[in-house]
This record gives structure tokens, C-alpha cells and sequence, in this order.
């Protein structure tokens, strides 16, 4: 047995809405077609959230959710992470309001804005917090409300997004856990996707909402680029930097952005493709949501010691790639 403290996944739950946007819907509304949205992204369909509903209240449901499958009490948790880009307020954080609705009565919470990078950053944040001894039950939520920032008049950017929330238990561990991570990040990456106004650089204002600038923005192929090399290279530096091989990794779980972005990556680290977890054909991209999400609608596939290797990339630029150690899971 190691004695070093390790922060170990031992649970994990999900949400995603009810109603479903699939490609049919979409071609009434703008100018595209199942076969464009399949053939050059791999998304058939994306949930949306209910009016008057926010990210916070996916969070609480997708909380909900693992505690009910894990039989942790709320009152047990320390710490909430969420991991989002849409919190439900600029101003007033939404983890703590996810802790209230959750019943989380003795956690502090923090949201952390990474964009699709979010939900990788959180996880050395939270294993920090393990590995020093300081906390012993955290919970990292990975949400995102993108149907609240995406035009749907722009073919461009309204059939990449949906909606979704996905949560993991982190507690101390000698025999699984998160092994280490390679992160990155880019400033100069946010002219090529961003959602320009709302925030403290452009405030919104008549004109603002005239040109769409509170909307997604994105230069698709500049983006596409960068989520490849970025990706790719970040877990060839992680395998180097643990001495490890692409055969030594059980199953890789890549941020679900677009299927021909996961299919290169795949290739270019020469990983097969049934190694590689893949959902975006229903859930689209949700943003900090998809590594959870991935992680919760998979889990039964991982075994106690398999080695997973997650990547993900986002606006800001952010990318990077975590390698995990899968434990035992509390779910039943
Ligand atoms: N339906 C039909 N045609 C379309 C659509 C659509 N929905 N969207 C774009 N097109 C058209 C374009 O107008 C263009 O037409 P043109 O050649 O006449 O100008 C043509 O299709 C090709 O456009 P491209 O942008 O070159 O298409 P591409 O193959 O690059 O696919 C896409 C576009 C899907 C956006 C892709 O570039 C992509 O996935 N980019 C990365 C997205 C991403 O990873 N985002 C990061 C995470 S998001 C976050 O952090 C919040």
C-alpha cells in the first residue's frame, strides 16, 4: 500500500433536462441538416433547460443524484467546486446557492471559470485540497446552462451546444487517485471565441444587444485547430512527464466538442477508438459538463485500477490533460 494521500473519484451522478433539441428541430430553425450537423460534428441531439430553471438547479439535481446512487449524507460534504461558465448571476457566485439547494449545510463553495476546461482545472484544485489533508469530501460539479448564451439564428454556433451537469465525490485514497496533469493556457485565444459582452470589458447595452455580442462568438476552424494540437499535445507531454505509454491507459475521456476533434486526437496519440469515450451524439457540447457527464454515463465500464487519461480544451484558451487512477465506486 502507498502511504502517499491520493484524491480518488468514489462517486459519481449526472442530470441532464428533459426536453431534447435534435437535428430535425434545428433544420426548422436555421439554415443546416442532420447530415452537415452529423457528418462535421458527430451531434444528433443536445438537451435544453426549461425556462425560469438555471445552472445551479442542474447542479443540485446532478448532486442529488449521486447521493441518493452512493448513500452520502449532504451534511458529509466540505467543499463544492463548480466548474462552470454560466453561473446563474455575474455577480454572486452559483456554488453556494447549489450548496442550498442541495442541502450541502456544511460545505463552502467556489465556482471556477475555465470554459470547457473547467471541470480538469477543478480536479487539481480539488486534489490539492485532499492531498494536503485538509478536506476529506468534496464535491466538483461540472455545468453548464449554454442554451442562456447561444443565438439560435447562428447555424455557426447553435448546434454545437446543450445543456447538462455532472458531479464526482473526491476523498482520500492510498490506492487510486489522480496521478498528476499537464494544463495550459493561452489569453490570446480569446478573439476566436468568447461571449464579448455582459461582462466587465463590454457591458450590455442597446447596441450590444442589436449585434448579438451577449451570444457566443466563434471562429469554428481557428478553434478546431488549436483543440487538436492542444489536446494531443498536452497528453504526450502528461504520458512523457509519467513515464507512461498510450498502451499503459485503459480509456481516454476527451471534452465532447466535436467528434472529428476526439477522432484525431485518437489517432494522433495512436489510442483505438474503442478506448475512447464518446456521448456527444446525444448531450452535444456542454461545456464544463462533458467530463462528468462522461464519466457518469461510462462508469460501469472502469474497473478498480484501470488508468484514464482526461483532455479537454476551451475558450480562454485553456487546455490540458489529467491522468486518473480509477478506485472503487460507492454508486449501486
Ligand atoms: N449547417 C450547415 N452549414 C454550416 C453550418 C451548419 N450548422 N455551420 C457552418 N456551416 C457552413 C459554413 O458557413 C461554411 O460555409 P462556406 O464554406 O460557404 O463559408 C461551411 O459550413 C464550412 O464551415 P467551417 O467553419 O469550415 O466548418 P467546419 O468543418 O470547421 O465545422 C465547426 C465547423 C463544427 C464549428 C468546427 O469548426 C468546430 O467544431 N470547431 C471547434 C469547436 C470547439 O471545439 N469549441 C471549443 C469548445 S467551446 C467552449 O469552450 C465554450
Amino acid at each position: 500500500m502507498n502511504t502517499k494521500i491520493s484524491a480518488s473519484i468514489t462517486a459519481v451522478g449526472g442530470y441532464v433536462p428533459q426536453r431534447i433539441l435534435d437535428n430535425a428541430t434545428l433544420e426548422k430553425m436555421v439554415d443546416t441538416s442532420d447530415e452537415w450537423i452529423v457528418a462535421r460534428t458527430g451531434i444528433k441531439e443536445r438537451r435544453i433547460l426549461e425556462e425560469g430553471k438555471a445552472t445551479s438547479d442542474m447542479a443540485a439535481l446532478a448532486i442529488r443524484n449521486l447521493l441518493e446512487n452512493s448513500g452520502v449524507k449532504p451534511e458529509e460534504i466540505e467543499v463544492l467546486i463548480l466548474a462552470t461558465s454560466t453561473p446563474d448571476n455575474v455577480l454572486s457566485p452559483a456554488a453556494p446557492l447549489v450548496c442550498h439547494k442541495a442541502g450541502l449545510v456544511n460545505a463552502w463553495g467556489f465556482d471556477l471559470n475555465a470554459a470547457c476546461s473547467g471541470f480538469l482545472y477543478a480536479l487539481s484544485v480539488a486534489a490539492s485540497l485532499i492531498e494536503s489533508g485538509r478536506h476529506k469530501k468534496i464535491l466538483l460539479v461540472g455545468a453548464d446552462k449554454m442554451s442562456a448564451i447561444v443565438n439560435y439564428e447562428d447555424r455557426n454556433t447553435c448546434v454545437l451546444f446543450g445543456d447538462g451537469a455532472g458531479v464526482v465525490l473526491l476523498e482520500p485514497s492510498h490506492d487510486a487517485g489522480i496521478l498528476d496533469n499537464i494544463y495550459h493556457s493561452d489569453g490570446g485565444g480569446v478573439q476566436f471565441l468568447s461571449v464579448p459582452a455582459g461582462g466587465s470589458a463590454e457591458g450590455t447595452g442597446q447596441q450590444t444587444l442589436d449585434d448579438k455580442r451577449h451570444y457566443v462568438q466563434q471562429d469554428g476552424r481557428t478553434v478546431f485547430k488549436n483543440a487538436i494540437n492542444g489536446m494531443t499535445s498536452a497528453s504526450k507531454e502528461l504520458l512523457q512527464k509519467l513515464n507512461l505509454t498510450t498502451d499503459d491507459i485503459n480509456w481516454v475521456v476527451p471534452h465532447q466538442a466535436n467528434l472529428r476533434i476526439i477522432d484525431s486526437v485518437g489517432h494522433n496519440l495512436g489510442i483505438p477508438k474503442e478506448k475512447i469515450k464518446v456521448n456527444i451524439e446525444r448531450y452535444g457540447n456542454t461545456t464544463a459538463a462533458t467530463l462528468p457527464l462522461c464519466l457518469w454515463d461510462f462508469h460501469s465500464d472502469f474497473k478498480p485500477g484501470d488508468k484514464i487519461l482526461l483532455t479537454a480544451f476551451g475558450a480562454g484558451f485553456t487546455w490540458g490533460s489529467t491522468c486518473i487512477v480509477w478506485g472503487e465506486l460507492k454508486n449501486k
